[in-house]
């Protein structure tokens, strides 16, 4: 067999392997509510390539293996993380992506689809209120976003060759930014981490203290990161405190939005996230909650010339671009990557303005269903605004919540419930994320129940 399909004929053997394997996901897919999130064991395939290639029969049947060994974040019992299963539209924008094979680096080697990322971002800007210079750019996940942010605050800035340039950011921010100063060649000490209130968003005062002191002994400061959704509760920093505070010191504002900031676009919801458009830069993460297949992540900024003036190097060998437009390449760190806003778009044409309101929603309906059920003289439940809730028992010291945690983890994944278990302020908590569409409200109530019992008066 031909392996690459011919551009001259309808292909029959691919149409034949498109069709198999289409039918064999949808089988998986339906049969993910009678298997649990987590397969119980897996066996690999042959993994290196053989003298020569096998046939068609054997790939499906290999392709199963690792199907069956897969996570199954349609299961309704899914909870632990940031993982929902994907939009049908997603899937198949995932599969047409995968088939053009076109080039995001440049336009050249994606025409419609890189202005389709250029009109996309565009959107999203305007949804969250980034203002008229406004754009963005794909990336292949949000700790990438949020690294990209750093770099061009600290180009912006005019920081980029002072290690001793330091930011901001809360207690509860995300690790991606300990990795970025680690690949930006800075200290951990950079981060300035500013401590939580009890709710775990960041403390305005004390930003304001440590900033002022920062400045009174010669600091030099290039953002402020505040996190408009926290890992482990869903908590949203007050952005519209920090963005005052922001304007009046000049001071760069990236929002880490990547769970909290699709909240923006929902008509019931964006209050949750209001003045995220006061913002120079927002990393926003539409496969945590939208249903976007993995990975689609964007990182939108006020000034969009701010992109190029951090990333472009010039890509001497591609046609040069008349107008105001960049190449792909040239507005971020990534080179060649693939079109991940056409999963994006067709999703978001899938669910429509209504569609996503629901998702939003609906997500928050199920946090504070399971949040109502929870018994609290037994439980100290911690939560934002959001769809996530970490709970933990009151009575136990520490090294007494770590068993609980794990023997309890254990007993839910027996039920087909997986919950995760962070480790928060020194404590282990077990941690849901109500974003899964088809986790029902009986589904829950049987969880609570399963929670509660798991102390016993
Ligand atoms: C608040 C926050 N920011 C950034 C990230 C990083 O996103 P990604 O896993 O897509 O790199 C996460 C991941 O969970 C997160 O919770």
């Amino acid at each position: 067999m031909d392996p690459f399909a011919s551009p001259h004929n309808l292909d029959r053997q691919l149409h034949s392997l498109l069709g198999e394997a289409s039918s064999n996901l949808c089988d998986w897919l339906a049969d993910s509510g009678f298997q649990g999130p987590m397969p119980d064991s897996f066996e690999l395939p042959e993994v290196a390539p053989r003298e020569e290639g096998v046939s068609n029969t054997v790939l499906l049947k290999e392709l199963q293996l690792l199907m069956n060994g897969a996570y199954r974040p349609s299961h309704p019992g899914a909870l632990a993380h940031l993982d929902p299963p994907p939009l049908s539209a997603s899937i198949v924008g995932e599969l047409i992506c995968a088939g053009l094979n076109n080039n995001l680096l440049a336009q050249e080697l994606s025409p419609s689809l890189s202005s389709l990322e250029r009109e996309l971002c565009k959107w999203f800007c305007d949804k969250l209120g980034l203002g008229d210079l406004s754009g963005g750019v794909a990336a292949s996940g949000g700790s990438l976003s949020n690294l990209m942010a750093l770099v061009m605050a600290r180009n912006i800035a005019g920081l980029e060759s002072d290690p001793s340039a330091v930011f901001f950011a809360s207690d509860d921010c995300h690790v991606s930014l300990s990795k970025a100063v680690r690949i930006m060649g800075l200290r951990q000490e950079s981060i300035k981490r500013v401590p939580t209130d009890e709710k775990g968003k960041l403390n305005i005062s004390c930003l304001s203290s440590t900033y002022k002191k920062l400045i009174s002994e010669g600091g030099r400061c290039f953002a402020v990161v505040a996190t408009a959704g926290t890992t482990v509760r869903g908590a949203i920093d007050p952005l519209s405190e920090i963005s005052k505070f922001c304007q009046k010191e000049k001071i760069w504002l990236h929002v880490d939005g990547a769970i909290g900031g699709i909240y923006g676009l929902a008509r019931n919801t964006s209050e949750l996230v209001e003045c995220i458009g006061s913002a120079d830069s927002i990393t926003i993460n539409p496969q945590k909650l939208l249903g976007i297949a993995k990975t689609s992540s964007l990182l939108l900024v006020a000034n969009k010339s701010h992109l190029s003036s951090t990333f472009s190097t010039g890509l001497p060998y591609a046609e040069p671009l008349t107008g105001n437009d960049m190449h792909g390449g040239e507005l971020g760190i990534q080179g060649t990557r693939s079109a991940e806003s056409l999963k994006l778009w067709i999703g978001l044409r899938q669910l429509g303005q209504e569609g996503i309101d629901k998702i939003l929603l609906d997500s928050i309906k199920r946090r504070c269903y399971l949040e109502s059920l929870i018994d609290l003289t037994k439980f100290k439940v911690i939560s934002g605004p959001l769809h996530l809730l970490a709970l933990t028992p009151i009575n136990y010291n520490s090294s007494q919540a770590s068993n609980w945690s794990i023997k309890t983890r254990n007993l839910l994944l027996k039920s087909k419930f997986m919950l995760s278990r962070p480790m928060y302020r020194d404590r282990y908590y077990l941690k849901a994320v109500l974003g899964n569409p088809n986790t029902k409200f009986e589904d829950l109530n049987f969880l609570a129940s399963l929670i509660n019992g798991s102390i016993i008066d």
